[in-house]
């Protein structure tokens, strides 16, 4: 038996900062940060809307389409690293406003393969008996952006996106995921203060400690090589080609990284769900965020082979292939 994703949904904030926006904030120009990047505008959260808030709404849609009760929910699982607050879980949170009251919830953390890392245990977890799993990616990315950083803060946006997870008929469903993680690099992308190695003090503010770090160029490498790793690793443990692949729903974090994947595999721009021009990098959210985009727009249709693929924060890397 395969686990199979019943329905899918998303949320992005109302308000658009464009790369205009920021010209005025820090020291940089849209033309630097298109021809860089790709990013052209992000997605920010309102004052006090929460993880919380943008993963609520995107999990009402998805289990709108998957036509599953938030009462049937076995387990709620949100990928997220910009959670409500340290205590509790935000799937908690979560789940309370869902009314999903038989629901065991939690969050999952590994950054911006959290929803894979997620995926993979709503997998395990329906194919050990359970009914119906909501995993949702959710991120505020802007509470952890440092406005005066111009090497990060440029890249990232806010949004969330969800699925249902039940049981899949015949050969459909969730083929694969594979999961790495190389915490000797985790210092390529952190945010050093407000956990329990220096925990909030007026000085770890005054520091800029709260914020998020990135090595960013050292990262762009090991980028390129993971996705294309991971994604050459999924399609080989099924015995699948890259001509098979009607889409690739990436990790979106930069349209160049997409660019040398794309052409290191030989796969063609126009298979490749992007974007990242509009949400910039949403962490957790992106790879739940672009496929909901990819099956309202019809592009996602009963047979069709979906592969994932996402790196970040730990470092971490991932991969998953789908027969839809
Ligand atoms: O989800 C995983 C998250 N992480 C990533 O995806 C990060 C992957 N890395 C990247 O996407 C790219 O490395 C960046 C977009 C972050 C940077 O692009 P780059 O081509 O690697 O630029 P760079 O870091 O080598 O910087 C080139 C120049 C530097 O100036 P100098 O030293 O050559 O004078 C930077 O200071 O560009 C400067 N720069 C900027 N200029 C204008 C850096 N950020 C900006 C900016 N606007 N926003």
């Amino acid at each position: 038996m395969k686990s199979r994703i019943l329905g899918t949904g998303s949320y992005v904030p109302k308000r658009v900062l464009s790369n205009a926006d920021l010209e005025k904030m820090v020291a940089t120009s849209d033309a630097w940060i298109v021809e860089r990047t790709g990013i052209r505008e992000r997605r920010l959260a309102a004052p006090g809307e929460a993880c919380s808030d943008l993963g609520t709404h995107a999990a009402q849609q998805a289990l709108a389409e998957a036509k599953v009760q938030a009462s049937e929910l076995d387990l709620i699982l949100v990928a997220t690293c910009t959670g409500d607050s340290p205590l509790p879980a935000t799937a908690c949170r979560i789940q309370h406003r869902l009314g999903a009251l038989q629901a065991a919830a939690c969050d999952i953390s590994a950054a911006c393969c959290g929803f894979l890392y997620a995926l993979s245990v709503a997998d395990a977890y329906v194919k050990t008996g359970h009914r119906y799993v909501l995993v949702i990616g959710s991120e505020v990315m802007s509470t952890v952006m440092d406005w005066t950083d111009r090497k990060t803060c440029v890249l990232f946006g806010d949004g969330a996106g969800a699925v249902v997870v039940g049981r899949g008929e015949g050969g459909n469903g969730i083929l694969s995921i594979h999961l790495h993680a190389d915490g000797h690099l985790s210092d390529l992308i952190f945010i050093p203060g407000g956990g329990s190695t220096i925990p909030a003090s007026e000085n770890m503010l005054a520091q800029r400690l709260q914020y998020m770090k990135m090595k960013g160029n050292e990262t762009f490498k090991i980028a390129v090589k993971t996705m294309e790793d991971a994604a050459r690793e999924a399609l080989t443990a099924n015995a699948l080609t890259v001509e098979e692949v009607d889409l690739f729903v990436p990790h979106q974090a930069n349209f160049r990284i997409l660019k040398a994947v794309a052409q290191r595999l030989g796969l063609p721009l126009d298979r490749i769900a992007i974007n990242l021009d509009r949400f910039g990098n949403t962490s957790a959210a992106s790879i739940p965020l672009a496929l909901d985009e990819a099956v309202r727009a019809g592009q996602v249709k009963e047979g069709s082979l979906i592969l994932l693929a996402a790196f970040g924060a730990g470092l971490t890397w991932a991969s998953g292939v789908i027969r839809w």
